[in-house]
């Protein structure tokens, strides 16, 4: 099974929204029992924690529930574990490059390196900003998906 860890820092707004989204757009293309899909943040402090209230909210606008989803932290056993690692941003790339273990064979990238529009390189964290931040973190995250869903789709 192809499977998929989308990683942001706290784990309550980004990636959780992007394991929501790239869950709708897997069972969208039928493929929901084929990909394994998860989300962890690189630090601690929400483990535990269903998402930001803001990120439920503007999930739900367009029709996905993120309101079974708890923080966890990113775990050595991931980067084995798991064939696609996405980052939303270059700190989180940076978290993950420093404690990926050696000879690791997952694919490390950027989320955003998918998309079709490329008009930005990391999705903002919209932790201490307005709801307006989490619809532009849903817009780049749909992009990025169906651009993923292309990759991916050759894997399963
Ligand atoms: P996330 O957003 O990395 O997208 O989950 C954040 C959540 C919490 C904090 C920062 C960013 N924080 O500082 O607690």
């Amino acid at each position: 099974m192809v499977s998929v860890l989308f990683v942001c820092l706290g784990n309550i707004c980004r990636s959780p929204t992007a394991e929501g989204v790239f869950r709708a757009v897997c069972e969208q293309h039928g493929l929901s029992g084929k990909i394994r899909i998860d989300s962890a943040g690189t630090a601690a402090w929400h483990v535990g924690k269903a998402p930001d209230g803001r990120a439920i909210a503007a999930a739900k606008r367009r029709g996905i529930d993120l309101t079974a989803l708890r923080a966890r932290q990113v775990v050595t056993s991931d980067f084995s574990d798991f064939d696609f690692i996405l980052a939303m941003d270059q700190a989180n790339m940076n978290d993950l490059e420093r404690s990926q273990p050696e000879g690791c064979r997952c694919q490390l990238r950027k989320i955003l390196t998918y998309t079709h529009t490329k008009i930005a390189q990391d999705v903002p964290d919209p932790y201490y900003g307005g709801d307006q931040g989490f619809e532009e973190v849903l817009d780049l995250l749909f992009d990025a998906a169906r651009g993923l869903m292309a990759e991916v789709k050759t894997h399963v």
